[in-house]
């Protein structure tokens, strides 16, 4: 793949001058003076769901513009007729000349790198460490399905037949990677796409959109929407003319989407609550490590974040890993994107709900090690309107309780709970006792252990001895069970993502 695998990490010596000089323009509010002539910064003129408004706007001619700002239920008709008739010219193309443009979109992701960086910094809080892969990600898939649909062929007699139109909703976690993912896999099989990025990713959504009608993906084939109204969400997946829905977000959203369409075939990526298991015989100060970055990466808004870590045996007694683990944690660099030595960037919103509980409250025999807290700053990218901070220190909570809400609940944010457990078969469990199952490691250097935990893990992403968030395209692809996900059972990035996208005919039999 086109990724670099190490994944090149930043720093203060390597960062491209101009990417840090526009997430501090962003920061002071003043991409306003930017030229908009800038070839690798389109679109920087506008800002938030502007730029979302306006390519809204400008697809569906002047004279909707008004329809298309607020867009409504007529707008979205014409959307979902215009996806409908190109989808005809494109699956005429051919899969090779429709690969032909997705390799150079990829390209074209590459020239954008800054652009992109730029956009998940200031509209989403991605700090360059995790924007950077993000961006390579994007282009894996790129070349990743371009190449899979020249190979979609007939499998155990039935051929692949194109679907007219798929709905892409992607979250704002990954605004780049999701969104790039489900739309070029949907284009690679020979669908015409509607993509609807999430509110708080619409201008990175808008920015991937524009490299990819820039490669040749014509307008009318790849349409971005965006609707402030969740009604028109479910509209357009309600509507029959839609045949396929790639979804990334929460459980619940895509079970109600499932209710809503029964016969609608569904690809969503869901919820997690992920945990890392130590043994013993792990080498602990590298499980230190890799706890701390899986469950702080992103302020730990990953699916795939690790939420808990089980300690089995005396790992649970162990200072030295306690020490390496709080140090770890306590010692990460956190605040805005704009700085390029951030670690851990805010969180998208100021907590509430179930964030919030989980930030603050405590379970029965839970106590905090490192009680996470809010970091007050005037930082644009560092609160919300009404002050409240993004900006938290992360937490970790010792004392998780078997059948907890802790131990149970998915937070999306920066929190590590600690439970301990006997033996490897109970911490196990543990694990498997979550609803979720999609991420999950294990640290130790023991082959019976690994045996073990392979035979019994319940969870779709496997990691041994290493961090459990940052899947990489065909290497290794990305998907849950249980209520992780619901629908194909497809992973993205993997061989048959894509079989998932088209209609399966019997083949005619030959005379
Ligand atoms: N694909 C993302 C990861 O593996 C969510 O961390």
């Amino acid at each position: 793949p086109h990724r670099r695998q190490d994944r090149r990490r930043f720093d203060a010596a390597g960062i491209d001058d101009r990417v840090a000089e526009r997430i501090a323009a962003g920061r002071r509010g003043e991409f306003t003076n930017v030229p908009d002539t800038d070839p690798d910064l389109p679109g920087n003129r506008l800002w938030g769901l502007e730029i979302a408004d306006r390519m809204v706007a400008s697809q569906l001619g002047a004279e909707t513009v008004a329809a298309a700002t607020v867009p409504n239920q007529t707008a979205l008709n014409t959307v979902i007729t215009r996806g409908v008739t190109a989808a005809t010219a494109w699956q005429a193309l051919g899969a090779e000349k429709r690969a032909e443009i997705l390799y150079r979109a990829g390209e074209l992701l590459e020239a954008k790198r800054a652009a992109l960086l730029e956009v998940m910094g200031s509209e989403c809080g991605k700090t360059l460490d995790q924007g950077d892969p993000e961006v390579s990600e994007a282009i894996d898939f790129a070349n990743y399905y371009a190449m899979l649909g020249q190979l979609l062929e007939q499998v155990d007699g039935a051929v692949p037949q194109p679907v007219a139109l798929t709905a892409v909703i992607p979250p704002w976690n990954f605004p780049v990677a999701i969104p790039a993912g489900g739309t070029l896999a949907a284009l690679a099989a020979g669908s015409a796409v509607i993509l609807k990025p999430a509110q708080s990713a619409a201008r990175s959504g808008a920015v991937l959109v524009e490299a990819l009608w820039e490669a040749g993906v014509p307008r009318d084939v790849l349409q971005l929407v965006q609707f402030r109204d969740r009604g028109l969400g479910s509209a357009l997946v309600a509507d029959s003319r839609v045949d396929r829905l790639i979804l990334t977000g929460a459980y619940e959203t895509a079970a109600r989407f499932r209710e809503l369409r029964a016969d609608l075939p569904l690809l969503a990526e869901t919820s997690g609550k992920n945990a890392i298991i130590v043994t013993p015989n792990a080498d602990l100060d590298l499980a230190a490590r890799d706890v701390a970055q899986s469950a702080f990466g992103h302020a730990g808004q990953k699916c795939s974040a690790a939420s808990l870590v089980i300690l089995v045996g005396s790992v649970a007694q162990s200072a030295r890993f306690r020490a390496q683990l709080l140090d770890a944690v306590s010692s990460l660099r956190v605040g805005t994107p704009d700085q390029l030595t951030t670690q851990m960037g805010p969180i998208i919103a100021a907590p509430s709900g179930k964030l919030l509980r989980g930030l603050t409250t405590l379970g029965a025999g839970e106590r905090w090690l490192i009680p996470p807290e809010p970091i007050s700053s005037t930082h644009p990218l560092a609160g919300d309107s009404d002050g409240t901070s993004k900006l938290w220190r992360p937490g970790v909570r010792a004392g998780v309780q078997r059948g907890s809400e802790y131990h149970l609940t998915e937070y999306f944010g920066p929190i590590l709970g600690i439970m301990t457990a006997e033996t490897l078969d109970e911490a196990i469990d543990m694990v498997n006792e979550i609803d979720y199952g999609l991420t999950s490691g294990l640290h130790s250097l023991d082959s019976d252990e690994l045996a073990t935990w392979l035979r019994r893990i319940e969870a779709g992403n496997l990691y041994v001895n290493r961090g459990i968030t940052g899947a990489i395209v065909r290497r290794q692809s990305f998907g849950g069970w249980k209520k992780s996900a619901i629908g194909a059972g497809t992973k993205a990035g993997g061989p048959s993502y894509l079989h998932g996208l088209v209609n399966w005919a019997d083949a005619p039999v030959m005379q």
